[in-house]
């Protein structure tokens, strides 16, 4: 963004916010909705990164309403993103944190004429730390930093 604030998605959780859900509910159903949007470990089969893409932005429900514009897949087990939170990560500031170790990664990005229903994607994969929002111990959203 032109205030280099990257994505201002992460407010809400800074803030201890969460729009999406109910209040009460609203620390587990954020790591949940962290896992849907993106955990994928063992990374799901494909032809190829693309078709990977367009299966797993489909899949997680991501291109219902619209299709997402962009979105991350990591391919690391669970305990090692929750870990993040904790011995495996470095506090950044506010609630944000650095991974100490780095992860495959599968950028998806919506091509120009995506519609729900049609929703491709481009994909561009990294391995790199990454930057997470922790709530009560647990990721709850991810930071584009370092993300390819
Ligand atoms: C990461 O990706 C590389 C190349 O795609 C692969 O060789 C490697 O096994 C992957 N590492 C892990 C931990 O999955």
């Amino acid at each position: 963004s032109p205030w280099g604030l990257g994505d201002l998605g992460f407010l809400p959780y800074v803030l201890g916010w969460d729009f999406q859900t109910p209040k009460g509910l609203s620390e587990g159903a954020s790591y949940r909705q962290f896992v849907t949007r993106h955990f994928d470990s063992p990374k799901t089969n494909a032809a190829n990164d693309r078709l990977y893409c367009n299966l797993l932005m489909q899949r997680r429900g991501l291109t219902r309403v619209f299709c997402k514009r962009r979105n991350t897949f990591i391919h690391a087990p669970s305990g090692q993103l929750q870990a993040i939170c904790a011995r495996g990560g470095t506090h950044v500031r506010l609630n944000l944190y650095d991974s100490l170790k780095s992860f495959n990664v599968t950028t998806c990005r919506a091509l120009p004429r995506s519609r729900p229903g049609h929703c491709r994607y481009r994909a561009a994969i990294g391995n790199t730390k990454i930057r997470v929002a922790c709530f009560q111990g647990l990721p709850v959203h991810l930071e584009p930093t370092y993300l390819p």
